[in-house]
């Protein structure tokens, strides 16, 4: 079982991996090394139920992964309560491309059209998907504020920010609870911003931790001096104890069990202590 780390001072427990739901629902226009099938509702299922019962209780979506949210308001009925779920306004996937508003107005139909379509009263985390313009989207377009009004409603317990850049980690670490950032063996620019959460008791959501899977098919094969990349980048980042959780993208249950014992050896999984 999966060990739960503190999501900042939110007062939720999030287990060390997540599962990203982007291949849940969209194909088009993503990055991945390689394409891929949706899953149908009954292999989507057995993935959720399988990343439950090795001890996953966080989801991320988004309205701009296709009709990732949909299918889980369905996929989840009944089970809602076991998990919590990250989810996100500002962009949306129309027609093929994505369009992004971070007005308040779409902030407030955007979260009540996740809750319609999670078919949740209450969403645990919402972030703001930012298109690459975190500064700017912090401190003009009132999306964060929005949002908290919308936390004061009761709507939402947690609030922040996907960053693409530090200065808008900082940000959006200093005016939310929970920033998602990217760290890989590609791509270690935001380790600062985690330093930043760990000492000012905010959640860290690690995005992409597996460079969208070009870590693995990068990695030399036959290479003996070269690691297992899929241990490499879960030792490195959870070494820091900042990071509450690695959300990663896995739609294979192979995969999902082999990035759940590639954390053995940094997190005690067979340690009792450790262990929820
Ligand atoms: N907020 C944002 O701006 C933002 C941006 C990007 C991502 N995200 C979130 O972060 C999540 C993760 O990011 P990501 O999906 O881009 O990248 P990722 O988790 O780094 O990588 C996912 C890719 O790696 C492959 N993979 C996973 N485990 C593997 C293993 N053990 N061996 C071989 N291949 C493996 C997956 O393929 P298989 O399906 O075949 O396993 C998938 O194609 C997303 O799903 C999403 O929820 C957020």
């Amino acid at each position: 079982m999966l060990p739960k780390r503190p999501l900042g001072k939110t007062g939720m427990e999030v287990s060390t991996l997540g599962l990203g739901t982007v291949k849940l629902g969209r194909n088009q226009g993503v990055k991945y090394p390689q394409r891929f099938k949706i899953p149908d509702d009954k292999e989507a299922a057995a993935l959720l139920a399988l990343a439950k019962d090795q001890g996953i209780n966080l989801i991320d979506t988004a309205p701009a992964y296709g009709n990732s949210e949909q299918r889980l308001g369905k996929l989840l009925k009944g089970q809602r309560h076991d998990w919590l779920i990250c989810t996100k306004v500002g962009e949306d996937f129309i027609d093929g491309q994505s369009v992004f508003n971070f007005s308040p107005e779409h902030t407030r139909s955007s979260v009540e059209n996740s809750l319609r379509r999670l078919d949740s009263e209450v969403l645990d985390i919402v972030l703001i998907h930012s298109d690459g313009n975190d500064e700017a989207i912090l401190q003009r377009h009132g999306t964060l504020n929005a949002l908290a009004e919308l936390k004061k409603e009761g709507k939402i317990r947690a609030i922040g920010m996907s960053t693409k850049t530090v200065a808008g980690g900082l940000l959006a670490a200093q005016q939310g609870d929970v920033v998602m950032i990217t760290w890989n063996l590609n791509h270690r620019d935001e380790i600062p911003v985690a330093d930043y959460c760990q000492q000012h008791g905010k959640g860290v959501l690690i995005k992409k931790a597996l460079a969208s899977g070009h870590a693995i098919v990068d990695a030399a094969p036959g290479d003996s001096s070269c690691h297992d990349p899929v241990q490499q980048s879960f030792t490195m980042i959870f070494a820091h104890p900042g990071v509450s959780s690695a959300i990663v993208g896995t739609i294979n249950p192979q995969h999902l069990c082999a990035n759940i014992s590639a954390c053995g050896p940094t997190l005690n999984l067979h340690s009792k202590r450790n262990t929820h």
